[in-house]
């Protein structure tokens, strides 16, 4: 009898598949290109982009011109991030740092903070199949303190989150080519309204062989009101709702330090 062989891939590989689907890239790097001139953010400001994950739209604005380091908890992603800005042949600064940890290591040197993607809820929760939902919410309010502190007098903190509007779904992300073939990616979110807890899994399904994986991730329900609380007790200033071209996914807010 043949033997079925095991598909593994990382967290960070799967997430790489998500976005080439969830994003029209070209779009949003000029997007975020858009707002960076509308902010006074120019080729010589220094970016960090905290949470970089595997490496978007980091390795795109340093392609750009841009000076942009990235940090991430997760030493998968940060692995991820240097493979991929290898195979475009880009240097990128980029370490393994939880954002709690970001003023122990850098000073207010920062002219821009971007925390994106969906990050900031899962600051106690990723790669890890259980969450406290209060440790998330003490976790978001350090993420938020620590990004206030690295930046500069006047330096602009970005941070996206869920969708406003999102309810429990299923949705189908779309099919990519991997090394196995074509795959299925169909997105689950569960919302706990009362423990505030959004679960959020990635289902592949390998069409040649039928074999199927799922990935579920755990954060923080954070609402909006929350989201805002957390820029005003860290003393950011003009907090606003802005809207990028290209970012169809998540709701962006911008604050000033
Ligand atoms: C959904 S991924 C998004 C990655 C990337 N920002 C993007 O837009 O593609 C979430 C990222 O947040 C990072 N992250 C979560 N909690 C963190 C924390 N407390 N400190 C630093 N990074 C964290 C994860 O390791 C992961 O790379």
């Amino acid at each position: 009898m043949p033997i079925t062989q095991d598909i593994f891939y990382s967290l960070p590989e799967v997430w790489d598949f998500c976005l080439e689907k969830i994003y029209d890239k070209k779009e949003y790097i000029d997007g975020l290109i858009e707002l960076f001139k509308k902010e006074g953010i120019s080729k010589k400001s220094l970016i960090l982009d905290a949470g970089c994950g595997s490496g978007f739209p980091s390795i795109d604005l340093i392609e750009r011109g841009y000076r942009v380091i990235g940090t991430d908890k997760s030493s998968e992603m940060v692995r991820q991030v240097q493979l991929n800005a290898a195979k475009r042949k880009v240097s990128i600064e980029a370490y393994n740092t939880m954002w709690a940890n970001l003023a122990k290591q850098f000073g207010p040197v920062f002219d821009f903070v971007y925390c994106r993607g969906n990050s900031l809820v899962y600051a106690a929760s990723w790669e890890q199949n259980w969450i406290v939902p209060g440790r998330s919410r003490e976790e978001i309010e350090r993420a938020i303190q620590n990004f206030y502190a690295v930046l500069k007098p006047g330096g602009k903190l970005y941070v996206d989150v869920t969708n406003k509007d999102e309810k429990p779904h299923k949705e189908n992300i779309g099919i990519v080519k991997t090394k196995e073939g074509e795959v299925e990616i169909v997105w689950e979110i569960e919302h706990d309204a009362n423990a505030k807890v959004r679960t959020w899994t990635i289902a592949l399904r390998f069409l040649d062989s039928g074999l199927r994986k799922a990935y579920p991730s755990y954060s923080y329900l954070l609402s909006h009101t929350e989201l805002v609380d957390y820029f005003e007790k860290a003393r950011l200033k003009d907090i606003k709702e802005i809207k990028i071209n290209g970012e169809k996914n998540y709701n962006v807010f911008l604050g000033t330090k």
